[in-house]
């Protein structure tokens, strides 16, 4: 007599040729089967080139016979469209995080590095996307310029690895594909090419969060991101100033588009206010004050966390430099980001279904 579950367990076994996780979280393999000695399930292979859906199948065939050598395995496989976009593209990935602004130069890719630094020395897996395709900033932050991802087959298909920075987070930038200079020649179907590509056929290990950098605005990128991943949540980055925050709306607005629906996850106050170093309690409000609340307010949403403008900061943004340790324990600056991003992202996931993703009706 066959056994369910051992088969179920083999078939963990086969790995998903999209994202690399395995066809059962992914969702591939339906209606499993077994009766005497016949195995019989459904594979869904709606998204796979020719060549691939026969490998898959031939791997499960396999996986089924290394446990069971005698058994009759029957799989149909399926082509249905509506079924490919109810694969699970990258399952093994648990809260997928989008860092968006209005205005350009608020802070975005700072905030992104060092929230993920700060999730990292909580003990979680993080990894970031930098989906800045147009200028990416996370290889210099990280002083990883000029490294190259290495290319790993997972059934005759490349896949990219995603490098790894000296805190261990995983990182992917296009700077780590194309020079700095030629990013910028990348335009709409290419630039969704580059999206969809950093998640389908990237390599992501196990995480509980992935961080994604964006560029300003709402543009082709945002749009790409919402149609290829379940975009969990988004963080809104703001200068207290008023014209950050109107542009700020505008981003927001997007993401609670009816038919893109991204939860938002809070505001992010950056640039906050600035204490010179000989007198550390006096704040100097430079962009005014308040605008992070207001925004928070207009979105029905809340403020996460202020961080001050400080030259550390800013020089970590041109180089590696360290900034003090004490902004990520639990009482810094992006400690205290990380915790209240955490508290807002687990209340969502109780109260919220997973976002779905974006369908585009051609
Ligand atoms: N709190 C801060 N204190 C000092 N400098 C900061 C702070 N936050 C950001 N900066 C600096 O401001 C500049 C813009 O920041 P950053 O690149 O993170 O913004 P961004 O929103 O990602 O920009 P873009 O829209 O171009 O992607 C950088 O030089 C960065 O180092
Ligand atoms: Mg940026």
């Amino acid at each position: 007599m066959l056994d369910n579950n051992k088969v179920l367990s083999a078939l963990y076994e086969v790995p998903d040729p999209k994202s690399g996780s395995n066809i059962i979280d992914t969702d591939r393999v339906r209606n499993l089967r077994v009766k005497d000695n016949t195995v019989y399930f459904e594979l869904i292979v709606s998204n796979l080139d020719t060549g691939v859906r026969a490998e898959l199948n031939f791997a499960c065939q396999n996986a089924v016979k290394t446990i069971y050598p005698d058994a009759d395995v029957h799989i149909h496989m399926t082509v249905d469209k509506t079924e490919a976009t109810t694969l699970r593209p990258i399952p093994h990935i648990k809260n997928i995080v989008a860092v968006a602004s209005g205005k350009g130069g608020v802070g975005k890719s700072t905030i992104t590095a060092n929230l993920a630094r700060a999730f990292k020395s909580m003990g979680l897996r993080v990894g970031i996307l930098d989906a800045d395709l147009y200028g990416p900033s996370m290889p210099i932050m990280f002083g990883m310029e000029g490294q190259r991802p290495e290319i790993q087959k997972v059934m005759g298909k490349p896949k990219i690895v995603p490098l790894e920075t000296d805190e261990g987070i995983h990182l992917m930038s296009i700077g780590f594909v194309v020079e700095p200079d030629q990013a910028v020649v990348l335009r709409g179907p290419r630039l969704s090419g580059v999206i969809k590509q950093f998640v389908n056929e990237t390599l992501w290990p196990e995480l509980d969060i992935l961080v994604v950098d964006l560029p300003p605005g709402t543009g082709d990128i945002q749009l790409t991101l919402v149609q290829t991943v379940p975009v969990t949540g988004a963080l809104l980055v703001t200068t207290p100033q008023q014209v950050a925050i109107a542009d700020a709306l505008k981003a927001a607005n997007m993401f609670r588009l009816k038919n893109i629906n991204v939860p938002m996850l809070g505001v992010i106050e950056n640039m906050s206010w600035f204490s010179p170093a000989e007198t550390p309690d006096r704040r100097y409000y430079i962009f005014g004050q308040g605008g992070g609340q207001k925004l928070a307010e207009s979105v029905e949403t809340e403020v996460l966390g202020q961080v001050p403008l400080v030259i550390e900061i800013r020089e970590s943004g041109d180089q590696v430099v360290k900034i003090d340790a004490n902004w990520y324990t639990e009482d810094g600056y992006f400690g205290v980001l990380a915790k209240n991003t955490l508290k807002t992202l687990e209340r969502r996931n109780q109260e919220l279904r997973p976002t779905q993703i974006v369908q585009v009706n051609n």
